[in-house]
């Protein structure tokens, strides 16, 4: 049994690009109308363009750094009024950058990735959940990782962040105990975004890190956040961790792709590698 978004508004963080596009494109499929923000607005209207041609989709494009403390709350604060009421926040925003040991770490890193990951989660979070208290009803979606469930070497300030995810998605649902909104987490293994190129800032790195296994795809991700969305509302989705096929931990990847299509079709192909 599911519940209709026809007509819901649905706010997504970091919608110019993978996860975040992926749903946008996963809502405007089910109805929903979308508030769809990220620092670069030509790819938002890009988005908004097509989801408009295909799917009849309203969308409203903002440019925003979540990380910017003032601009969240000024941007968010003055939504026209047919967009104030977000039904759905998804808080997909989000970056690693570099794998570095600590004592090798670079501290202006360090800062992106807890502005951006944690504090702007938490900026966006505060300017909508009033309303939300306000009206008894919503729902917030956060993008954590499986790097909220384990540290893995190189993978400190990163992983740290997604703990937090973690330990906010935890608090919200306490703190909001007894009222009607849900809050749900999803925590990805290895999905083929440009996750990669921006953490190394090297394609060709990125692409030779997908290349011989198969990874999770955006839309895998999309998939559980819509599942999130539409169950029942009084059913709410705590966490969903989703893992390839290939993936058992943070740091244990098999590669290898004939192995895998020998996991699909295991009497006649033998394993080759
Ligand atoms: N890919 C993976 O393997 C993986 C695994 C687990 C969790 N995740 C999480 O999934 C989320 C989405 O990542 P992705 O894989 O889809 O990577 P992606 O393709 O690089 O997308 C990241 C999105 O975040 C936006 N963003 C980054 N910094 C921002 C800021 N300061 N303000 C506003 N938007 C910002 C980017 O938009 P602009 O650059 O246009 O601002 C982009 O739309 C992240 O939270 C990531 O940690 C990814």
């Amino acid at each position: 049994m599911s519940i209709s978004l026809l007509n819901k508004v649905v706010l997504i963080t970091g919608a110019s690009s993978g996860i975040g596009r992926a749903s946008a494109v996963e809502f405007a499929k089910q109805g929903a109308k979308l508030i769809l923000v990220a620092r670069r607005k030509n790819r938002l209207d890009g988005l908004a363009k097509e989801l408009k041609s295909q799917y009849e989709t309203e969308s409203l494009t903002i440019q925003l750094d979540v990380s910017d403390k003032d601009a969240v709350e000024s941007q968010l604060n003055n939504l026209p009024v047919e967009w104030k009421d977000v039904d759905i926040l998804v808080n997909n925003a989000g970056l690693a950058l570099t794998t570095d040991k600590i004592q090798e770490g670079n501290i202006d890193n360090w800062d992106i990735m807890i502005d951006t990951n944690i504090k702007g989660l938490l900026y966006v979070t505060r300017q909508l959940i009033t309303g939300m208290v306000n009206r008894n009803s919503g729902h917030i979606i956060n993008i954590g990782s499986i790097a909220g469930q384990e540290a893995y070497p190189c993978g400190n300030v990163y992983a740290a962040t997604k703990h937090a995810v973690r330990a906010i998605n935890q608090s919200l649902r306490m703190d909001l105990l007894g009222s009607a909104i849900r809050i749900s987490e999803i925590a990805p293994g290895a999905v083929e975004t440009e996750f990669s190129e921006v953490r190394w800032n090297d394609k060709d790195k990125a692409d030779a890190f997908y290349s011989d296994f198969s990874p999770l795809v955006a839309e895998d991700i999309a998939d559980a956040v819509i599942y999130c969305a539409t169950r029942p509302l009084h059913v709410d989705v705590a966490q969903i961790t989703l893992y390839p096929t290939a993936q058992a931990s943070a740091t244990q990847l098999h590669r290898g792709k004939s192995l895998i299509q020998n996991i699909a079709n295991p009497p006649t192909l033998a394993r080759k590698e």
